[in-house]
Order: C-alpha cells, then sequence, then structure tokens
C-alpha cells in the first residue's frame, strides 16, 4: 500500500483520510483475524488466541477475569524437518456453540451436559509450502480443551515429532500436589509445595518404584492440580490419549512456565504420524471452588462415544480377591513351586511345591462361598497360572502363556463350583510388562476366558517394558492398552489394568476398560504405607482421568496382627476406608480384605455389601485437595444415596447436607463414624453405627478422627424400619 502523501495536489486531504481509514480497517481486520477471543457459557473463563511473532501461536486464559494461563505458545517441533511452530498466519477461523447431554453406560450421573463455546482456527504456513494445521479450542463452564489437528494434506503427510511446545505459562508461584515427571510409573506419593520449591524436593520425591524412569529435568506429571494464591483451583491434563505419547510437564521454577515434555520411544522419538490425524485434548479445568473441579466433566466430554454397537454386558463389578493375604500375611504368595528360574515348556507338575501357593481350589473355593453368601460379584485370583517362579524383575519375553494352570488349580471344577453359587472368577494377566508376549497371546487368552467362564480381566505391566527400549507411556504402549480394550470388547469382556499409562477419559470412548489402577494405591500400605493425605489428593489428580480400582476396605489395619515383625499398618481407621467406596469413584470396586476379617466386623461389613457402585448423580459436599473430600451419591435406578467423607491426617468435623433428598419425606440414615478415641495409629478399628431420620432440611455435622472418615447410606425405611428412631 502507497501512503506517500504529496502536497499541495487538490483533493489530496481528502484521499490521505480516506487511505488512512482503510488502513485502519485493515489493521483492525488483521487484528481480529489473528487475535480471537471466546468465553464460556457462563462468561467466566475467556481464551484468547493469537499469532504472535513471526506467526508464533498462543493462548491465554482468564476466569473471572484473573490470569489463569498467561500467553503461552503452542506447536510442535518436528524431526528433519521445519517446525510446526511458528511462520504461521491465520487462513479461516470458525466458531461454534454445543449444548447437548448424553449418557454414560455407568458412571458418577446418569445424565452428562456438554456445553461449550468452541474457536477452530486454521494455520498456513506460507513459506513451507502452505502446509496447514488446525487448533480446536473448547471453552467450557469448568475449562479449556485444546488440540491439534492435521489434516491429510500433501506437503504433510507423515511426520515424528520431537517434541511438542505446548505451554502452560502459569500466572504466579502456586501451591501444587505433584508426583516427579516419569515415563514409565506412577506410583508415586504425593508432594505438596510452591512450583518453585519443585526442584529443590525432586531427589525427595523420587522414591524407589519398581521399573522407574524420571525424567531428567524438572518435571511433574498430569494430572497436575494447583491452587492460586487468590483461590483458584487449576488441574491440568489431557484427554483421549490415543495413538500419541502421554504428557508430562516441565516445569520452570522461576517463571512457573510449565511445557509438554512427551514420552519418547525406544529411538528417542516422541510420535509418529500419518495424517488426517488429531492429537489427545490438552485440558485445564478452573474454578474457585474445590467441588467444580471433582465435579467436571470436561475430560469425559472431550473423549469420542464409543463405536461398540452392544454394551449391555458392560456392568459394574463389585469383587473380593485372593489378593491381599500376598502382601500381608506372609502365608501365601502367588508362586506354586520352590524353583526359581523356569520356562514355559517345563512341566509344572514337576515343580517342587513350595506349601505356600494362594490360588489353590481348596482357598478360591472359600472365597466363592463368601462371596455367593455377601452378594459379591466376583473373586479376583492371582497366581493361578504358571510362570510367576521368575516372573519378578528379570525382563524376560516369555513369563506367562496366560492359559496354563498350575497343578492345584482346577479350571474346571472351580467354574461350575463358581456358576452354580453365581458368583463369576475375576482372570488376572500380569504380563510382567511384556507386550509383546501378551499381544502374540492375547487371542488364546481371551478364548479361554470365554471358554471357561470369565468376563472380566484384571491386567497387569510390572517390570521395564517389552518391546525394549518403550516406556508405559510412549506411543506403542498407549496404542497397546487400546488394542487389549478392543480386543477384549470383541470377546466381551471388560478389563481394569495396573500399571498402565494414567487414564484419559477413554472408558467413555472404550467402556469396557473400565478401570485402572495407575497410581499409589492400596498395595503400598502394605509397602511402606501411604500417606493419610494420600486419598484427599488422588480424586483431584488421578481420578480426574478416569475410575481407580484402589483396591479399598482393609478392615485389619495394624499388618503386625498378621506377624508381629510386620510393624506396618495401613494408615486409616476403619472407618475411613468405608468412606473410601463413595470418595474414590470407579464402576470396579474390591473389597480387598481377607473374608475372615469381615467376618470380624459385620455391623462395619453391612456398609460395603450395601454400598452402590453405579450413580444416578453426584454431589460433591465439601473437598479441599490434601485435607477433606466429602461426597454424596445417588445409586443408579434407586432410592438410595451413599455418603463418604475422608480426612488426612487431621480430625475435622464434616459437613454432610441431605438436600439432594426429595423434599418432605424421612429417610433411615445408617452413620458409620470414627469413635471418639480413634485414629490412624491408635484404635483405628474403633468405630460407632447409628440410625437416625434425616430428611431434605437435615444437615450432619460428624466429627472424623485423625486419618479418619464418615460412611453413611440413607434409605426408605419401612414403619419397622424407622420405629423408635430420633430424627437428627
Ligand atoms: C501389581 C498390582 O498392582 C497388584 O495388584 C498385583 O497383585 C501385582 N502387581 C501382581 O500382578
Ligand atoms: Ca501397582
Amino acid at each position: 500500500m502507497n501512503l506517500r502523501y504529496t502536497a499541495g495536489k487538490a483533493g489530496s486531504t481528502r484521499r490521505l483520510v480516506r487511505r488512512l481509514k482503510l488502513v485502519l480497517f485493515l489493521c483492525t481486520f488483521s487484528f481480529l483475524v489473528n487475535a480471537q477471543v471466546i468465553t464460556s457459557p457462563d462468561k467466566n473463563l475467556t481464551m484468547k488466541f493469537e499469532l504472535k511473532g513471526n506467526g508464533v501461536p498462543t493462548y491465554q486464559l482468564t476466569y473471572k477475569k484473573k490470569p489463569v494461563i498467561k500467553e503461552s505458545k503452542l506447536g510442535l517441533e518436528l524431526k528433519d524437518a521445519a517446525s510446526l511452530a511458528e511462520g504461521f498466519t491465520v487462513a479461516k477461523t470458525e466458531q461454534a456453540s454445543v449444548n447437548n447431554t448424553w449418557e454414560p453406560i455407568v458412571g458418577e450421573q446418569k445424565t452428562i451436559r456438554n456445553n461449550y463455546n468452541e474457536l477452530l482456527v486454521t494455520l498456513n504456513q506460507k513459506e513451507q509450502k502452505d502446509r496447514q494445521i488446525l487448533i480446536r479450542f473448547r471453552l467450557f463452564n469448568d475449562g479449556l480443551g485444546f488440540r491439534y489437528e492435521f489434516p491429510e494434506q500433501k506437503e504433510l503427510n507423515y511426520f515424528v515429532i520431537k517434541e511438542e511446545n505446548t505451554e502452560f505459562n502459569l500466572a504466579g508461584d502456586h501451591k501444587i500436589w505433584w508426583i516427579p515427571g516419569d515415563y514409565d510409573t506412577n506410583e508415586y506419593a504425593y508432594t505438596t509445595s510452591k512450583i518453585s520449591e519443585i526442584p529443590g524436593l525432586m531427589k525427595k520425591a523420587t522414591i524407589d518404584v519398581h521399573a522407574q524412569w524420571p525424567i531428567k529435568n524438572t518435571a511433574v506429571q498430569t494430572p497436575s492440580m494447583m491452587k492460586s494464591s487468590d483461590g483458584i483451583y487449576i488441574n491440568i491434563h489431557e484427554a483421549a490419549l490415543i495413538n500419541y505419547p502421554a504428557m508430562n510437564l516441565n516445569v520452570d521454577p522461576k517463571t512457573f512456565k510449565f511445557s509438554a515434555h512427551l514420552t519418547p520411544d525406544a529411538m528417542g522419538n516422541k510420535g509418529y504420524v500419518q495424517t488426517d490425524f488429531n492429537t489427545p485434548w490438552r485440558t485445564i479445568v478452573v474454578s474457585d471452588d474445590a467441588t467444580d473441579i471433582l465435579e467436571s466433566k470436561l475430560i469425559l466430554n472431550l473423549n469420542e462415544p464409543t463405536k461398540y454397537k452392544d454394551v449391555s454386558w458392560i456392568k459394574p463389578v463389585k469383587y473380593i480377591g485372593v489378593w491381599w493375604e500376598y502382601f500381608v500375611a506372609n502365608k501365601s504368595t502367588w508362586a506354586y513351586g520352590k524353583e526359581t528360574n523356569v520356562k514355559l515348556t517345563d512341566d509344572f507338575t514337576k515343580l517342587t511345591p513350595n506349601g505356600r501357593h494362594g490360588a489353590t481350589t481348596e482357598n478360591v473355593k472359600k472365597h466363592i462361598d463368601f462371596a455367593a453368601k455377601h452378594g459379591f460379584d466376583a473373586v479376583l485370583v492371582e497366581g493361578w497360572n504358571i510362570g510367576w517362579e521368575d516372573w519378578f524383575g528379570n525382563w524376560k519375553e516369555e513369563v506367562f502363556d496366560f492359559v496354563t494352570p498350575y497343578p492345584d488349580f482346577d479350571v474346571k471344577g472351580l467354574q461350575k463350583y463358581a456358576a452354580d453359587k453365581g458368583v463369576k472368577i475375576m482372570m488376572h494377566h500380569e504380563t510382567s510388562a511384556s507386550a509383546t508376549n501378551y499381544e502374540r497371546r492375547l487371542d488364546d487368552a481371551f478364548q479361554f476366558m470365554k471358554d471357561n467362564g470369565y468376563n472380566s480381566v484384571k491386567t497387569g505391566y510390572v517390570g521395564k517394558i517389552i518391546p525394549r527400549g518403550e516406556h508405559h507411556d510412549s506411543q506403542w504402549m498407549v496404542n497397546h492398552y487400546i488394542r487389549v480394550a478392543e480386543k477384549a470388547a470383541d470377546y466381551q469382556i471388560r478389563v481394569n489394568s495396573h500399571e498402565a499409562v494414567r487414564p484419559t477419559g477413554l472408558h467413555r470412548t472404550y467402556p469396557n476398560w473400565f478401570a485402572q489402577e495407575s497410581a499409589r494405591g492400596t498395595e503400598f500400605e502394605a509397602m511402606g504405607g501411604l500417606a493419610p493425605e494420600h486419598a484427599t489428593i488422588l480424586p483431584f489428580t488421578r481420578l480426574m482421568g478416569g475410575p481407580m480400582d484402589y483396591t479399598p476396605g482393609i478392615f485389619q489395619t495394624d499388618l503386625s496382627y498378621y506377624n508381629k515383625d510386620n510393624n506396618q499398618r495401613v494408615n486409616t481407621t476403619l472407618v475411613k476406608q468405608l468412606a473410601y467406596y463413595v470418595t474414590m469413584y470407579s464402576p470396579l470396586q474390591m473389597a480387598a480384605d481377607m473374608p475372615e476379617n469381615y467376618e470380624r466386623f459385620p455391623d462395619a461389613f453391612q456398609f460395603i455389601k450395601d454400598v452402590a457402585i453405579d450413580w444416578d448423580d453426584t454431589w460433591v459436599q465439601e473437598a479441599e485437595p490434601g485435607d477433606y473430600v466429602t461426597i454424596a451419591r445417588k445409586a443408579k435406578g434407586k432410592n438410595e444415596w451413599y455418603v463418604g467423607g475422608i480426612t488426612d491426617e487431621n480430625a475435622r468435623t464434616a459437613t454432610v447436607r441431605f438436600d439432594y433428598l426429595p423434599k418432605g419425606k424421612s429417610y433411615v440414615a445408617t452413620i458409620y463414624a470414627d469413635a471418639s478415641d480413634a485414629s490412624w495409629n491408635k484404635n483405628p478399628q474403633k468405630y460407632t453405627i447409628r440410625k437416625v431420620l434425616v430428611n431434605s432440611k437435615s444437615v450432619l455435622k460428624q466429627p472424623i478422627a485423625p486419618g479418619g472418615g464418615v460412611a453413611v447410606s440413607i434409605k426408605e425405611g419401612s414403619k419397622q424400619d424407622t420405629k423408635g428412631l430420633k430424627k437428627l
């Protein structure tokens, strides 16, 4: 544009004004194109996209006008190709709004609202022969999701990712609940600190976990939970992790800038892409009320609905197992033989029995009887199959075949015994992290399950991954877990994976992959213990991505009970273990203790028998990460409600409201409470159980012991049930 002003010519002033107007208009136009703003439906969140400097895509996010994410770069570095990080112009922007609902197959709510405003930006890289990428932003009332999209195009068919550049430039030195960045394990204990304190605490936080691979520079894992000094809660994670490595976050302790750190493969590469392709969503859940973080459905909303045609077989499962005795009682174990060097080709009937094998026909029958008597759906049996003699730590390829039982485990006999009692045996496929071996044998393993009446499997990935050099969280393994889920669906089998990559809401798309461990769970209570605050952090971190098989329900918390040399204890009261069934959402819940311990406390055990595992609705009543969580839920399709409240090492008074009950009607509430002199380390098994009448206006102020909890069941009562009961 020629802006030169030639003095003295007639009409020149008018022409100049006209030209200036045009320039102004074009500036505004290009400003509008290069910078786009969207707000959440409730207007609390505002997201601004802008191309900066040399065409670098950036975004920023505010909540109630306060900065949450300051200007942060977007883009990717490629291997042996120009980056997808700069040199962009905006080719097109499109906006859309969506407000609908959908119903999960199992879940915390019957109906989930999906309400967002969307901005889709198409970016052109002129100097790279017009390569094109898209960035799709979805702004919900509970936060932001965005992802990169790569349409199929001549100049961008295949590429290898060196690193994703996505930044999360936080607005302050927030409090953060974190575990070290790691390519292989998420079984760390949480550290609470300021962002600036992370480097100084990293060494201490990187406790020994089997097959760990801590990231060398300062990095943390997602879901990463933070709180600003002015009370804004921020949770960063990802949704729909498919065909892509899991994301850790590099931390800059001085500027509080986090940036994506993808898990590399055996070659050090961070993702192989063939267009068209979309990355997982990067998610930022935001609120000034911690209960909103736990109620957020953003991650689920960003996952695709399932493509499975028939989902009628996908049902929740409450189970017991031949399991905890391996950890505490020192009386039994997974392996059958005394020998420690075995091959799958060996004749296992020739091994010398170690006399401590847990998965014997007799022991399993005892568990089936108990499950049938108390209404459990299934009995998990670990250690039923050959190979456990040298499964641990040898980085061996052919560890298990998943179809050959030990000589003292009668597959057919037990199938009949369980079927006659209306109980299922839950399969266990420990892969010893040899994913290659598992994939080769998967069809045989699932066919074996089908032939023998099993319909759910607990998988496990303890150890260093094979293919060697891959990590639990790398692209190949991310795809492996999904392959297993899809194959299991072909056989109508439900999957509960342990030591797999942390969940990202994929249970919406693959609803038979209905629970995971992927964090430090109850097993660690017998391997050093969990801090009393641990379970108040998990809902804000690990459980943001999906249901957890936490394996609660330990009644015998002092482990010297089994063996006086074992000075470990489960760091909770008995009642806190009850509360977990409500605070730790999962459609798969285990009563993890041994039957004989439940028989010692039948009145408390009643809560575990009663509690629902699938819900019509959920109300998070009060919550603060690291301190306490109180949640009420309505059982799916029933007029029954359950409440769980937990605290950390500090005693507190939980406030339980009943305003979700239908108005004008009284219900019978059974309150399971810590005794006044109970605590996680003193009198953990002392509790009280009382019944009272409640209605929608009732409020319970319930003292909770240090490391304790409260559990409440609420049911309609007959005249007989309510006779003599006092109002709360
Ligand atoms: C670790 C799992 O988390 C645990 O539940 C299981 O018993 C062992 N691996 C053996 O597979
Ligand atoms: Ca584990």
